[in-house]
């Protein structure tokens, strides 16, 4: 059975005064059986959100980190570093990261072998922009940044592998895929991986859905039948709506 999971990326949000708040607020509430809960605070609080959360089943992510594990590559952060503070997962190909930061296809190929090589869990992130889904693209689109970032890695690998499908147009603007649209291309990822590995590969991974998840439509997105939970924007910075999105599953 494959895991429901809610994931918050915090983003570049809460300093150290506010990241060890909203995880006080966290910790303090009671967690649905069943359902993994990650945050993913910026890598200077990184460190102290691990210690904050020792005790706690919340597991603690990054963000981003280099596909090298030390080297001469001013203000970047490897996957050894995270993990000597307690860091054993780490978001990959985050559409901003693509955007603004121009991670391609083939840098995150670099990145995914490094992470695994740490023997870390990675969180792969992608989806289309507004133009491929009006040019009718998107399911192209989402199939080669799978086939380019991701397809390259063993069977045995995707024990380590999450997937969060964001379509970039929903991010952050309040405007969700409707819970068919996720669904649609939730079946379409797992037949897609189907068919370069197996059924069994196809039916093992989690699947999240991002983009705009509030706690007023959290409960229908996570109840289509190929969506495994959600990697949450700007409501997982109030633990309230953060908690409403995580006992959202029936
Ligand atoms: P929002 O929930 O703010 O739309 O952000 C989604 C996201 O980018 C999560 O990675």
């Amino acid at each position: 059975m494959r895991k429901k999971i809610v994931a918050g990326n915090w983003k570049m949000n809460n300093d150290l005064g506010a990241t060890r708040e909203l995880l006080t607020d966290l910790k303090s509430r009671a967690l649905p059986e069943g359902v993994e809960v990650i945050v993913t605070p910026t890598f200077t609080n990184l460190h102290s959100a691990t210690e904050a959360l020792s005790g706690s089943s919340i597991k603690v992510a990054a963000q981003n980190m280099h596909h090298s594990e030390s080297g001469a590559y001013t203000g970047e952060i490897s996957g050894t570093m995270l993990k000597s503070v307690g860091v054993n997962t780490v978001i990959l190909g985050h559409s901003e990261r693509r955007a603004y930061f121009g991670e391609s296809n083939a840098l995150l190929a670099e990145k995914v072998n490094a992470a695994l090589a740490q023997g870390m869990t990675i969180i792969f992130c992608f989806g289309e922009e507004l133009d491929d889904r009006k040019k009718g693209s998107h399911f192209d689109l989402v199939k080669s940044q799978l086939s380019e970032g991701l397809f390259h890695i063993s069977e045995s690998d995707w024990g380590k592998i999450v997937l969060a499908y964001e379509p970039v147009w929903a991010i952050g603007t309040g405007e969700t895929a409707s819970p068919e649209q996720a669904q649609e291309m939730h079946d379409f990822i797992r037949r897609t991986i189907s068919e370069a590995y197996s059924d069994a590969v196809a039916q093992g991974v989690s699947i999240l859905y991002g983009g705009s998840v509030k706690p007023n439509n959290a409960a229908e997105i996570f109840g289509k039948p190929d969506v495994d939970g959600g990697l949450i924007g700007g409501a997982s910075l109030k633990a309230h709506d953060f908690m409403q999105i995580v006992n959202a599953f029936s």
